[in-house]
C-alpha cells in the first residue's frame, strides 16, 4: 500500500495519535493537506514558536494568532476543545515527550482515549522516533519513504513546465535523458532535489540528461554531510593483495553479475559477503579492492560513528543511508568491523532503551530484502559480537575466513609491498623472509618493511634483505599473544564459512610450508 493510502486509511480508521518519521517536513505537511482535503477535514499546525494555527497561515500573520498555545499542553487542551473533524500536526511534540515533562506525556494519552471516538486525529512529525514506553500504546508510527521516481518526476516536470512558459532556458530533456536524470536523483529528499535541478539550470542555463554529474555530485555533498557514509576513493586494487586467492577469484566472477548481458543471462546480484578473521589480514583491504575490480563507487558505512554517538543513531538515519545507498547503486557497501556496531546492542551495555538494537534490526530486515544492486562487504574479527540473524543464509551469500597468510601466501604479500616501495621483489629473498615470518599478519609483514627502510635509511645504504630480516626477528607478531582468540575463530570457521584463500590450514603453533602460490 503506498503510504498516502496507509495514512488515510489510519485517519479513516479513527486511529488517535499518528508518529510519521521523517525529515521532509513540508511534504510531509502536502501530503497530510491532501488527506485533510480528501477527508473534508480542517489542517492545523502546531509548533513550539507559533502555536497552533490553521495550516498554510503565514510566518507572518502567525505572530498575534494565540501565543498562549506555544504551550503544549494549552495546545493540547484545544484539540480537546475543537469539535470539526480535523488533523493536528504537532511538529516538534517529540521533544516534549520525555521523563521531564510528565504532564505533556499524560496529557496526550488522555487526549488518545478521547479521540479515538471523534473524528480528530493528531499527527506528530519528527525527525527521530522517540515515543515514551508509556504512550508506547496509544501512538501508531509510520516512515515517510523517499520520493519515488513518479514524484520526482512529476516535481521535474512542474520545473520544466514552469521555465518552457518563460522561455528562460533550453531544456533538451528526451525521455531517456528524463529517466536518466530521474534514476541520479534517487535517495534525495524533494526539496534537495529541487535545489539539484534548480542549481543545474541556474548554472548552464539548460537542462539535458548529461547533467547527471551534476546531480551525483549533489549526492556526494548530501552523503558527506549525513555523516554516516564515506565515498572511498579508488585506492586500492587486488594486484596489492598477496595471497586470499578463492576469496580473489570468488569476487572477480560476481563481478560479472553488474552488466546487463548478465542480467539477460538470468544470474541473480550478488548480495554481498562477510569477511571474518584475523586482525591486519587484508579485510579491509579487500573490501577497497572489490569496488575497483567491479568498477563501482565504494561507500563506506561507518556503524562504529553512529554508535559511538557522533550522529543520531536512529532508525531514520539507517534508512538514510540505505536510501542513498540505494540511489547510488550499483555500488559496494562497505560495513567495516560490524561486530562492533552489534557489541552495544544486547547484554548490560545498552543502555539507550533499544535503539541500536532497532537500528540494527532496520539494517538487517533491509538486507533480506533488498533488491537494488547495492553489494554489502562486511568485515569482522569476532564473531560472539554477531546476531545470528546476520549469519543466517539468505541475508549475505557467502562468509569467508581470513586467516594468517600461509608461507606462500607471505611471500606474495612480502612482494607486493617491496614492490609498493619501488624496489624489486626479485632482488630480495623473500623465501628465506617468509620462512623466517611465522604466525606474521599481513599488516606485520608491513610493518617489517617499512622498519627495515628506516634502519636502512639510518644507516645511508639501499634497504637489503637482511634488514628486513633482522626486523622480522625482533618482531613478536601479535598472533602469538592471541592465539587463544585466533583458535576460536578458526574452530568456529570451521564448516560454518569458507576459507579465503587455497592453503591449508596453519597448524597452531608450527607449521609446513603449504607450498602454495608463487
Ligand atoms: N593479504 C595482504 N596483502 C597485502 N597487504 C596486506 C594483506 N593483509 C594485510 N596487508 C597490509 O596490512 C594493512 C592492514 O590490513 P587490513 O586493514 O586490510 O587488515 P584487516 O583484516 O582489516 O584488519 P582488522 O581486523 O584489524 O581491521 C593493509 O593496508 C595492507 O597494507
Ligand atoms: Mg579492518
Amino acid at each position: 500500500m503506498s503510504f498516502d493510502a496507509e495514512l488515510e486509511l489510519l485517519v479513516r480508521a479513527r486511529y488517535p495519535v499518528l508518529y510519521i518519521v521523517t525529515g521532509e517536513e513540508l511534504r510531509a505537511l502536502d501530503l497530510l493537506g491532501e488527506v485533510a482535503r480528501r477527508r473534508n477535514k480542517k489542517l492545523h499546525e502546531w509548533s513550539c514558536s507559533a502555536g497552533l494555527v490553521p495550516a498554510g497561515t503565514n510566518i507572518q500573520s502567525r505572530k498575534p494568532a494565540n501565543p498562549a498555545t506555544r504551550d503544549p499542553l494549552v495546545a493540547l487542551d484545544h484539540v480537546l476543545e475543537l469539535v470539526d473533524p480535523a488533523l493536528f500536526v504537532f511538529k516538534d511534540l517529540h521533544a516534549f515527550l520525555n521523563r521531564s515533562q510528565p504532564a505533556v506525556v499524560r496529557r496526550l494519552k488522555d487526549i488518545a482515549l478521547h479521540l479515538k471516538h471523534s473524528l480528530k486525529t493528531l499527527v506528530i512529525l519528527s525527525p527521530v522516533l522517540d515515543i515514551p514506553p508509556e504512550l508506547e500504546k496509544e501512538i501508531t508510527v509510520l516512515h515517510l519513504p523517499l520520493p519515488d521516481t513518479a514524484e520526482l518526476g512529476a516535481l521535474l516536470d512542474q520545473i520544466v513546465g514552469e521555465l518552457q512558459a518563460r522561455r528562460e532556458v533550453a531544456v533538451d530533456l528526451d525521455e531517456a535523458g528524463r529517466a536518466r536524470l530521474l534514476q541520479a536523483a534517487s535517495g534525495l529528499s524533494l526539496a534537495e532535489a529541487e535545489n539539484v535541478f534548480a542549481r543545474i539550470i541556474v548554472q548552464d542555463g539548460r537542462l539535458s540528461g548529461d547533467d547527471v554529474n551534476a546531480v551525483f555530485a549533489e549526492k556526494r555533498q548530501i552523503v558527506r554531510k549525513s555523516g554516516l557514509l564515506e565515498y572511498c576513493a579508488h585506492e586500492e586494487h587486488f594486484g596489492r593483495v598477496g595471497g586470499l586467492g578463492l576469496l580473489k577469484d570468488w569476487l572477480t566472477k560476481r563481478g560479472a553479475a553488474f552488466t546487463p548481458e548478465a542480467r539477460a543471462f538470468g544470474l541473480s546480484v550478488p548480495r554481498g559477503v562477510l569477511l571474518l578473521g584475523v586482525q591486519g589480514c587484508g579485510k579491509s583491504l579487500c573490501a577497497k579492492a572489490v569496488s575497483a575490480l567491479w568498477q563501482l563507487p565504494l561507500l563506506r558505512f561507518d556503524m562504529g560513528r553512529m554508535f559511538a554517538g557522533l550522529v543520531g543513531s536512529s532508525e531514520e538515519n539507517m534508512r538514510r543511508a540505505i536510501a542513498l545507498a540505494e540511489g547510488i547503486a550499483p555500488a559496494v557497501l562497505w560495513v567495516d568491523e560490524i561486530d562492533k556496531a552489534f557489541a552495544g546492542t544486547h547484554g548490560s551495555g545498552s543502555s539507550d532503551g533499544g535503539t541500536a538494537a532497532r537500528v540494527l534490526g532496520t539494517f538487517l530486515t533491509w538486507l533480506s530484502e533488498k533488491t537494488a544492486p547495492v553489494f554489502v562487504v562486511a568485515t569482522a574479527n569476532e564473531i560472539s559480537n554477531l546476531p545470528p540473524e546476520l549469519l543466517r543464509k539468505g541475508r549475505l551469500d557467502e562468509i569467508f575466513f581470513v586467516d594468517l597468510p600461509a608461507p606462500g601466501e607471505r611471500r606474495e604479500i612480502l612482494r607486493v609491498h617491496v614492490a609498493r616501495r619501488g624496489r624489486n621483489p626479485d632482488h630480495y629473498d623473500v623465501a628465506v623472509l617468509a620462512e623466517a615470518a611465522v604466525d606474521f599478519s599481513g599488516a606485520e609483514l608491513e610493518e617489517a618493511i617499512n622498519s627495515a627502510l628506516y634502519d636502512a635509511y639510518h644507516a645511508g645504504t639501499e634497504v637489503t634483505t637482511d634488514h628486513i630480516l633482522a626486523s622480522i626477528q625482533s618482531t613478536v607478531p601479535l598472533a602469538r599473544t592471541m592465539d587463544e582468540q585466533i583458535r576460536r575463530l578458526r574452530h568456529w570457521a570451521e564448516g560454518r564459512a569458507r576459507r579465503a584463500s587455497a592453503a591449508d590450514p596453519l597448524p597452531a603453533g608450527g607449521e609446513a610450508d603449504a607450498g602454495a602460490t608463487d
